[in-house]
């Protein structure tokens, strides 16, 4: 099972879901390993993870990929050496890159793409210009990944309704295009949980003494769950 998080547009959240994704409950509960692979080559969770192993941070289930080659062949046979190894591959897709290569390799060799998008316009009009057109092309030759392409949306307030949020992306979605039953909410933390290597539960447990600041902990786990079992009920669909 390949799930990436794709937007061409950069900053929308990606590396930060994909690495929560992998260290989810949810997606630890239901499989052995879970392979995290970056294909960018800013390598963000690269050094993150670097970070990690130098504080000597468990790693559990999770093995860390960084495909740093901007060739489509290395992409694909990389993938098909860890998939070998790995029940779930969970891939961070960069924003911007030459050609969109990621973009359209990730679009055509996962099972579930999953795309961090706000409610705006501005983002709105580049998904319509830029990321579907992709997909159309990946749908012409694969009608079966029909059900793959699902919006979550992101950045939202945290006290919005998610059912107001999801009913607004349908609404306005090509019907090939899904938006998950979940939200991705702004909140600080997301901004610095991740210091010295951490994951969300390890910042959780070393801020567990600051009322404030372990509230928001929690919370942030719970949006993270809440995607991860969106995502979930779509694998099983
Ligand atoms: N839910 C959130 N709330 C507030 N800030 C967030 C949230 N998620 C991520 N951020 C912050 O937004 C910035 C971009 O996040 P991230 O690197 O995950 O995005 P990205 O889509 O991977 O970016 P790129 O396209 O450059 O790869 C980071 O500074 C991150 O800390
Ligand atoms: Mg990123």
């Amino acid at each position: 099972m390949i799930i990436s998080f794709v937007q061409t547009k950069g900053g929308t959240g990606k590396s930060t879901l994909a690495l929560n994704t992998a260290f989810s409950q949810t997606m630890n509960k239901k499989f052995k390993s879970i392979a995290l692979v970056e294909l960018d080559s800013q390598g963000t969770l690269n050094n993150w993870w670097i970070e990690r192993e130098e504080e000597g941070r468990k790693p559990g289930k999770i093995s860390f990929h960084h495909i740093s080659s901007t060739q489509k062949q290395v992409f694909q046979s990389s993938i098909h050496t860890i998939s070998a190894h790995n029940e779930l591959i969970i891939m961070d897709i960069p924003g911007e890159s030459t050609g969109k290569l990621h973009t359209r390799f990730a679009c055509a060799f996962s099972d579930i793409v999953i795309i961090p998008m706000r409610t705006s316009t501005n983002d709105e009009l580049a998904f319509a210009e830029n990321l579907y057109p992709i997909i159309k092309t990946v749908l012409k030759v694969a009608p079966k990944k029909r059900n793959s392409f699902n919006i979550l949306p992101a950045f939202t307030h945290p006290q919005a309704k998610i059912q107001k949020i999801v009913e607004y992306f349908e609404d306005i979605l090509p019907n090939n295009i899904r938006c998950l039953n979940a939200a991705y909410p702004s909140r600080s933390i997301y901004e610095n949980f991740n210091r010295e290597g951490m994951n969300l539960k390890e910042y959780a447990q070393l801020v567990e003494r600051n009322k404030r600041q372990a509230l928001q902990a929690m919370r942030a786990l719970n949006d993270i769950e809440k995607i991860a079992k969106a995502v979930n009920k779509i694998m099983e669909n």
